[in-house]
């Protein structure tokens, strides 16, 4: 029998580069936990950034039949190969380029069983150079919703969703999701678990000028839109879904406590269960 068990490589946190292949993190943890073992067997799954490949492989360890990872930094594809090769998986997880401003460009006409998402979703200054892997506009929303628009037309009939993400709101609700869930999926039976500890918008963002030495007015002015819209804190969150169940948004919380997603998110690892 095939081991579960995943060893994978990837950048440090100080490496500071554009091009970072993002660490283990709690939320891989989290991802982890939620993978629907059951509804991957012999199913084609699609990854959207691959990052160090630990989703992806993992997907082809609890027995998907094949795994098509999409990432557009070059370094993620160098690192995600490696690790792909090092777990014994190649047959299994194809590799692609992704494309900028059409996610789906490479897999265009391809239809999935199962597809798995850890986009770029941390609230970041506009124009501003930071990490591919996590720049994502003021509420770490841009990414979600180029991702959310054209997903139903690669997911097959009673295919299944999972997406890991930031999402925005108030203390009890990160309702700016709410509406864009509403938005892309009317009528969509959708669970989203909800992180216990979610974190104030006004306080993750002064990371960008304390520890990233980013231009205070800018971030200020993320503060000002932010009260003006009402948002407070963001959560972690896990949202699942299967294409064609009828039903409403349901929050719960998360069935475990996770590490602290400030950054530096967790404990540096290179080894994950
Ligand atoms: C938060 S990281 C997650 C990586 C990995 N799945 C993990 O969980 O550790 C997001 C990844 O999405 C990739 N990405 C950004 N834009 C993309 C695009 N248009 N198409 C495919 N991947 C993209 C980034 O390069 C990065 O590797």
């Amino acid at each position: 029998m095939k081991s579960e068990h995943v060893t994978v490589l990837t950048d440090k946190f100080e490496y500071k580069g554009w091009d970072q292949v993002i660490p283990i993190q709690p939320e891989q943890i989290f991802f982890y936990d939620y993978f629907e073992k059951e509804r991957l067997q012999n199913k084609r799954v699609l990854e959207i950034g691959l990052g160090s490949g630990v989703l992806s492989i993992k997907a082809a360890k609890l027995g998907a039949k094949s795994v098509v990872a999409l990432d557009i930094n070059p370094r993620a594809r160098a690192i995600g190969g490696f690790n792909v090769v090092i777990n014994n998986v190649q047959d299994i997880v194809d590799i692609r380029s992704g494309c900028a401003d059409d996610i789906y460009r490479p897999v265009k006409d391809e239809k999935f069983d199962y597809i798995i998402s850890n986009p770029p979703f941390e609230p970041t200054p506009e124009n501003e150079n930071y990490y591919l892997n996590s720049a994502a506009g003021i509420y770490g929303l841009d990414f979600l919703h180029a991702l959310f628009k054209d997903l139903n037309n690669h997911l097959n009939e009673n295919g299944f969703v999972q997406i890991v993400t930031m999402a925005p709101g108030n203390k009890t609700e990160p309702f700016l999701l709410t509406r864009m869930l509403e938005q892309y999926f009317p009528g969509q039976e959708i669970i989203v678990d909800l992180d216990h500890q979610p974190i104030g918008y006004d306080q993750f963002v002064d990371r960008f000028v304390e520890i990233f030495d980013m231009d205070r007015a800018r971030v200020q002015k993320m503060k000002e839109q932010a009260s003006k819209d009402q948002v407070t804190d963001i959560f972690m969150v896990m949202i699942c879904f299967e294409k064609g169940k009828n039903g409403s948004i349901k929050y719960r919380h998360s069935k475990k406590l996770y590490e602290n997603w400030t950054t530096p998110l967790g404990k540096e690892q290179s080894l994950i269960e």
